[in-house]
C-alpha cells in the first residue's frame, strides 16, 4: 500500500520544529523528505536480488543538515550553480549577488533554499504519495530582485518514480534556475567510479579555474567527456584532460540533445555489481554531472561512513550556469506574466 507519513525529525535553531516525511509506494521504493531544504534524506531502493539499499548519501540525524555540508539532498535556488561575478543585469539594470564561493554565487547564496523551512503539505495523489513544499522568497533576498513564491512537489509514483514538479512565479523580472542535489551511489557504499553512465548530451561546457563555463560549447567526441555510449565513470575520471584536472573529476554542465520542454531521458545510471539502476528524465536543457569531488572523508555521514572523494554523484537537471551573463545561453529570466515551471524524474529499476 501506498502510503505517507509525518514525524518530528529535528528542531531549527528557533525552536521551530522540522519535519520529516516518509512516501513508500508499496513496492519497495522508500524516500524521506523532509522540509528543512526540500531535502531527501534517505531514498531505499532494491537490488537485483530485493535486497534494499539507501542510495543517497546525508545524515542519519537533523543536526549535522544545520553544520556545513555539500548540498546533500537539497533543492537548490534561487539559482542553481554558478553566477560569475556574483552580479548580472537585466533590462540595464545590474543585481549584486551574494558571493559564497570565492567572488562568485553558487547555489543561491549563503542561504539559499537548502537551508530554509518550507511549507510543507503531504497529499494522498491518484499517482502517489505527494509532497508538496512551498516558500516565499522576498525582493532582496541573497541580492535577487521580485518577490518570489516557489512550490516543489515531491510525488513517488507506483512506477518507482520520484518525480520533482517545479514551479516559481515573480512580481519584478528576476532569474531563477532550480534543481535537486542528491549525491546518489547506487551500491549503498564505496565510490561511484563502477557505475556506468550514459548521458543524452552530444557537448558540454567546459569551464575556466573557478568552474565558470567559457562560453564554449565542446563536442564530447574523443574525450573523456563521451557518455554518448554507457560506459563506467572510472574509466575517464583520472584522464590527463585538463578540464578534469580543473575540477578534480566531473563537475560540468552537459548540453542535452533534446531541449523542446518536453521530459525525455537525460542520464542513465547503473550499478552491475547491485543490479540497481537510475534514469533521470528532464524537462531542463542540461544536467550538472557533478562527481563529489570536494569530499575528502572528513565529513562522517550516515551510519558512521566518511565520504571520500567520488563516493556520490549528483545528477543537476538544471539552465547551464551563469547563463545570466552568457549571451549564448538560453535565458533564465522569469517575467511577472510568466511561469516558471519543469519537471525532473528520478526512476529507479533493477537489471539482471
Ligand atoms: C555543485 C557544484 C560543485 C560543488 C557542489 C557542492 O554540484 O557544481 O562545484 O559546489 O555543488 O559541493
Amino acid at each position: 500500500m501506498a502510503s505517507i507519513a509525518q514525524e518530528i525529525f529535528g528542531q531549527m535553531p528557533g525552536g521551530r520544529n522540522v519535519e520529516l516525511y516518509t512516501l513508500a509506494n508499496g513496492h519497495g521504493v522508500e524516500a524521506r523528505i523532509m522540509n528543512y531544504g526540500g531535502t531527501l534524506v534517505s531514498l531505499r531502493a532494491p537490488d537485483r536480488n530485493g535486497v534494499h539499499a539507501d542510495v543517497v548519501l546525508g545524515f542519519d540525524e537533523f543536526a549535522p543538515y544545520l553544520s556545513q555540508h555539500p548540498y546533500f539532498g537539497c533543492l537548490i535556488g534561487r539559482y542553481a550553480n554558478r553566477i560569475a561575478g556574483a552580479s548580472f543585469s537585466i533590462d540595464g539594470k545590474t543585481y549584486h549577488l551574494s558571493a559564497n564561493d570565492g567572488r562568485n554565487h553558487l547555489h543561491g547564496g549563503r542561504t539559499g533554499f537548502d537551508k530554509i523551512l518550507w511549507d510543507a503539505e503531504p497529499v494522498e495523489s491518484s499517482e502517489g504519495p505527494q509532497l508538496v513544499l512551498s516558500h516565499f522568497s522576498r525582493a532582496g533576498e541573497e541580492g535577487y530582485p521580485g518577490n518570489l513564491s516557489v512550490e516543489v512537489t515531491y510525488t513517488l509514483t507506483a512506477h518507482d518514480e520520484l518525480r520533482l514538479d517545479y514551479r516559481a512565479s515573480a512580481d519584478q523580472p528576476t532569474i531563477i534556475n532550480l534543481t535537486h542535489h542528491s549525491y546518489f551511489n547506487l551500491a549503498g557504499a564505496g565510490t561511484i567510479h563502477d557505475h556506468v553512465l550514459r548521458l543524452a548530451a552530444e557537448r558540454y561546457l567546459p569551464v575556466d579555474a573557478e568552474l565558470i563555463p567559457l562560453g564554449e560549447q565542446r563536442s564530447v567526441q574523443g574525450t573523456p567527456f563521451d557518455f554518448t555510449v554507457a560506459r563506467s565513470i572510472g574509466s575517464g575520471i583520472s584522464s590527463d584532460d585538463l578540464q578534469l584536472k580543473l575540477a578534480g573529476g566531473y563537475d560540468h554542465c552537459w548540453m542535452l540533445t533534446q531541449q523542446s520542454g518536453v521530459c525525455t531521458l537525460a542520464a542513465a545510471l547503473y550499478d552491475p555489481m547491485s543490479g540497481r539502476a537510475l534514469s533521470v528524465f528532464t524537462t531542463q536543457p542540461g544536467i550538472q554531472v557533478y562527481s563529489g569531488n570536494f569530499l575528502d572523508g572528513s565529513i562522517q555521514g550516515k551510519q558512521g561512513a566518511r565520504y571520500q572523494r567520488h563516493s556520490g554523484l549528483c545528477l543537476e537537471t538544471q539552465h547551464f550556469p551563469d547563463s545570466p551573463n552568457q549571451l549564448t545561453f538560453l535565458s533564465t529570466v522569469v517575467e511577472p506574466d510568466g511561469q516558471y515551471q519543469h519537471r525532473t524524474i528520478f526512476r529507479f529499476d533493477v537489471r539482471h
